[in-house]
C-alpha cells in the first residue's frame, strides 16, 4: 500500500442493515416434490430455505425496509446520495432508488442513481460511495443492494432462488468497517448467466458459471496481490458472493490452494461459516448476498472482531469480479441491527409447494393491465397497485 494513499481520510461502512421477505420455501419441500434427495440441497449446495417475495414486495419495498432502521438512527437529512445496485430492476429508465427516496422521505437535494452488472454492482456502488466521501468527507452515501433471484421451474438453478436487500451507510471515520482503496479487479466477456430484457428469469450455464467464478477469483486475487501489501494470512475472515453456500466453501479452498496455504475443512469453516448463516436461510440475493454475508459474520461471530481484516470477493456473471479488504472498527457492536435481523428471520412463514407456485406465478402485468395487490407483507412498505404502467408504493 502506498504511503500517499494510506494517510487520507478513513472511509467505509458506518451502518449496515438487511431485509428479506416474510415467506420461505424449505428446500426439503422442493426436494420432495422433485423426488430428489434433500441432502443434495442441504449438503450438496449448502442451502436450507429460500426466501419468496410476497405479491406486494419487490426490490423497492425490500430496499426501503432495509434502509429504514439506518434512517431512523441517523435522520432523514443526512443522506446526499443513494446508489442503488440491482440485477432485477423494475424499470428500464427510472432508478428504483427514486421510489425509495420518497418512501424514506429523504431531502430533495439528494442524488439517486441505479447501477447494474449482475451480482457485482453493489461493490461498484460501495467503491464509488467511498470515492465520493473521500472527495467530500462530510457527505454520507446510502448504498442499497436489492434483488429477487428467479430461475425457471424444474431447472438446476431453481433451488438457488431467494431474495433480500441490504443498505449500507458510507461515511468518513466509519464505525463498523474501513474499506481499503487497494482492490483487485477482473473483467471478461463471458456468457455464464444473463437475463435479456424480455425475460423475468435468468438464463444460466450452471456448471460453467461455477468455473468462471473460480477463475475470476484467481484473477482478481492476483491483481489484488500486486496492489496491496496484505497477504492471504493477514485475513481472519472472508466474505464471498453467495449464489449458494457451497460455492463459498469451494472458493475458499481454491484461494487457499492458490496461496499454497492448504486449509483443513475446520479452518475453512472457521474463516467463512459465520458469513453463510443468513444466506442459507434466504437463498441467493444477487447484489446483496456478499453484504448480507458481512451482516451474518458481524451478528453471529462470537468474538470481538475489532482490528480484524476481512477479505471480500465480489462476483457478477458476465463477468466482473473484485477482491478488496476491510478492517473492523473498535466498538462496531453498538452499530449493528442484530436483534432486528434475527427477529425478521424467526418470524418468517413457511409456504407449501402450491403456495410457492402461486407466489412464483403472481401476475406481473407486461401490457399496462391494472392490478390491485392485497396486503400480505409484514414489512413497513408495500407495492399496493400497478395502474397505467405505474407502480404505486405506500407505507403500511
Ligand atoms: N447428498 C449430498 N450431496 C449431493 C447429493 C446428495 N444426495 N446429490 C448431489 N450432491 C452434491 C453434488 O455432488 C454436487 O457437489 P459438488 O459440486 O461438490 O460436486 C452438488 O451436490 C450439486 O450437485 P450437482 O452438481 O448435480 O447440481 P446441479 O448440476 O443440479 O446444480 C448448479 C448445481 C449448476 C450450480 C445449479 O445450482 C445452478 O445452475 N445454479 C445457478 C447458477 C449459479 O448459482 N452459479 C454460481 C456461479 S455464478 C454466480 O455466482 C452469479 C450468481 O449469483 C448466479
Amino acid at each position: 500500500m502506498s504511503l500517499g494513499r494510506s494517510v487520507g481520510t478513513s472511509v467505509g461502512i458506518d451502518e449496515i442493515s438487511f431485509y428479506t421477505s416474510s415467506y420461505y420455501l424449505d428446500l426439503r419441500t422442493l426436494a420432495e416434490q422433485q423426488q430428489t434427495d434433500p441432502e443434495k440441497y442441504y449438503v450438496g449446495i449448502g442451502q436450507e430455505k429460500m426466501g419468496m417475495a410476497a405479491p406486494d414486495e419487490d426490490i423497492v419495498t425490500m430496499a426501503a425496509n432495509a434502509a429504514l432502521p439506518i434512517i431512523e438512527r441517523i435522520g432523514r437529512e443526512a443522506i446526499d446520495t443513494i446508489l442503488f445496485a440491482t440485477e432485477t430492476g423494475i424499470d428500464q429508465s427510472k432508478a428504483a432508488g427514486v421510489y425509495v427516496h420518497r418512501l424514506l422521505d429523504l431531502h430533495s437535494n439528494c442524488r439517486v442513481v441505479e447501477l447494474k452488472q449482475a451480482c457485482y454492482s453493489a461493490t461498484a456502488a460501495l467503491q464509488m460511495a467511498c470515492a465520493l466521501v473521500a472527495r467530500r468527507p462530510e457527505s454520507k452515501v446510502l448504498v442499497i443492494a436489492s434483488d429477487i433471484a428467479r430461475y425457471d421451474l424444474d431447472t438446476p438453478g431453481e433451488a438457488t432462488q431467494g431474495c433480500g436487500a441490504v443498505a449500507m451507510l458510507i461515511s468518513q471515520n466509519p464505525r463498523i468497517m474501513t474499506v481499503s482503496p487497494d482492490v483487485g479487479n477482473y473483467t471478461d466477456d463471458v456468457m455464464d448467466f444473463w437475463r435479456p430484457n424480455y425475460r423475468s428469469t435468468a438464463l444460466v450455464d450452471g456448471k460453467y458459471s461455477t468455473k468462471i467464478y473460480l477463475r475470476s477469483l484467481k484473477k482478481a486475487w492476483e491483481h489484488f496481490s500486486e496492489v496491496s501489501s496484505l497477504n492471504f494470512n493477514d485475513f481472519s475472515y472472508f466474505c464471498y458472493h453467495l449464489p449458494f453456500s457451497r460455492m463459498a466453501q469451494k472458493a475458499h479452498q481454491h484461494l487457499a490452494k492458490l496461496n499454497r496455504c492448504p486449509l483443513t475443512s475446520e479452518q475453512v469453516e472457521l474463516q467463512i461459516a459465520d458469513t453463510l448463516k443468513y444466506n442459507q436461510l434466504i437463498g441467493n440475493s444477487y447484489t446483496a448476498s456478499i453484504y448480507i454475508g458481512l451482516c451474518s459474520l458481524l451478528d453471529n461471530r462470537d468474538e470481538d472482531l475489532a482490528g480484524k481484516q476481512i477479505g471480500f470477493f465480489s462476483y457478477g456473471s458476465g463477468c466482473v469480479a473484485e477482491f478488496f479488504s476491510g478492517q473492523i472498527q473498535a466498538g462496531y457492536q453498538s452499530r449493528l441491527h442484530t436483534d432486528r435481523h434475527q427477529t425478521l428471520l424467526s418470524r418468517r412463514q413457511e409456504v407449501s409447494y402450491d403456495e410457492y407456485l402461486s407466489l412464483y406465478h403472481y401476475p406481473d402485468p407486461q401490457q399496462g393491465e391494472s392490478l390491485d395487490i392485497p396486503k400480505t407483507t409484514q414489512g413497513r412498505f408495500r407495492l399496493a397497485a400497478i395502474t397505467h404502467h405505474k407502480r404505486e408504493y405506500i407505507p403500511c
